[in-house]
């Protein structure tokens, strides 16, 4: 049986990837360790907080010891690396926090890999770290890194780590950087929970510049899909682009999703452009489908279709987040240790 550790399984992606694991491959123990960030949120683990093959610890990534002990406790073999600052746009007003986690946090879970017998550290990053494109052309495995915000230039910081430390100390490893994500339990600070919430209160869609920045995006279970062929099939030292075939301009789609929602395109807000915004990304995906069979399930209408779904009918899930209710929800699950 793998024993894998989730970094991060409480915030949007590891918490589908958790659900995915434990649904799809009961061969597979999962230890998740996550620091419940304003990003973390428990709620999203609902239905395998008792699962028998999972176990959650609240802690932080940056504390050496604390995550050695895990290692050695839980026997892990593997990892899967997501926890993570992941917002550009606070990256911009509070760069140390990225550093703090997404670098530091990076280095403790190396030193503690690196030192026991681990069979595979795969490193969860983003096309973000390739920067900007032009009106032409993808982003491949080979394109030169060229980070433009704190958020990408921490992330590109711990590529490099990662990849120093399977050079340095042959830890088996892969880096995966995918797309914009988007899907159940994304926290509604990102473009798209942000437009269902604010749409659904009938408040004004904030968006940056002039609308026409453009996003490859791809469905979260997808994205899950992808991280666990890299896991379990990848030859080590590869890196593999993951994305959903799917530019859109975020004008597209915002009234997309009006159009969806059944509410007025006078919602739609033009605000001031974020400082330094990367224009457009876009994926070439080829090499991970080639090499190890990856496709995207769902085109971004059916994804978006569900996701839209998803939200109606998790109200609940969005209004705790928006009163700050889910914060507490950790405090009175463990109220009785
Ligand atoms: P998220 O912000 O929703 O979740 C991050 C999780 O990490 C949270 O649960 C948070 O509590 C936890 N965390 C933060 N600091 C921690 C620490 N010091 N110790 C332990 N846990 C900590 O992020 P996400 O959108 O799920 O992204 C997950 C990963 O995927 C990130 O590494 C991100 O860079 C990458 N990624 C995201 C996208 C996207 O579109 N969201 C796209 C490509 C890559
Ligand atoms: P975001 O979801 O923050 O992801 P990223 O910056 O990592 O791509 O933003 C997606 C796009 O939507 C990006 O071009 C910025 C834009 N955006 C808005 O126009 N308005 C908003 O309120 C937000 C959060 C993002």
């Amino acid at each position: 049986m793998r024993r894998l550790l989730v970094t991060g399984g409480a915030g949007f992606i590891g918490s589908n990837f958790v659900h995915m694991v434990l649904e799809e491959h009961p061969d597979c123990f999962v230890l998740n360790l996550d620091q419940l960030t304003y990003a973390g949120n428990l709620e999203n683990l609902d239905g395998v907080m008792a699962h028998p093959k999972h176990v959650f610890v609240r802690g932080d990534i940056c504390d050496l010891p604390f995550v050695e002990k895990l290692f050695d406790e839980h026997a892990i073999d593997s990892v899967v690396h997501f926890a993570a600052e992941s917002h550009v746009d606070r990256s911009i007003t509070g760069p140390k926090v990225f550093i703090d986690t997404n670098v530091a946090g990076t280095l403790a879970l190396l030193q503690a890999a690196s030192a026991r017998d681990t069979t595979r550290f795969v490193q969860v990053s983003t096309d973000e770290v390739y920067g900007s494109l032009g009106d032409e052309g993808r982003f491949t495995e080979t394109t030169p890194l060229a980070p433009n915000s704190p958020y990408s230039a921490s992330k590109a910081s711990a590529d490099h780590l990662v990849r120093a430390f399977g050079h340095t100390w042959g830890l088996p490893y892969n880096i995966t950087r995918c797309s914009n994500n988007y899907g159940p339990y994304q926290f509604p600070e990102k473009l798209i929970p942000l437009m269902i919430n604010n749409a659904r209160q009938d408040k004004a869609l904030p968006v940056y510049g002039d609308g026409l920045h453009v996003r490859d995006w791809l469905f979260v279970y997808d994205h899950c899909t992808a991280i666990w062929k890299v896991l379990t099939d990848a030859k080590s030292g590869e890196v593999y682009n993951v994305g959903g075939c799917n530019e859109m301009a975020n004008i597209d789609v915002v009234k997309m999703l009006l159009h969806h929602l059944g509410k007025p395109e006078s919602l739609i807000n033009y605000v001031k452009d974020r400082p330094g915004h990367d224009r457009r990304y876009a994926i070439d995906a080829g090499k991970t489908m080639r090499d190890l069979g990856w496709k995207p399930s769902v085109t971004f209408e059916e994804g978006l279709k569900q996701t839209i779904d998803w939200y109606i009918a998790n109200q609940a899930w969005l209004d705790h987040i928006v009163s700050g209710d889910y914060q507490s929800y950790y405090d009175s699950m463990y109220a009785d240790r």
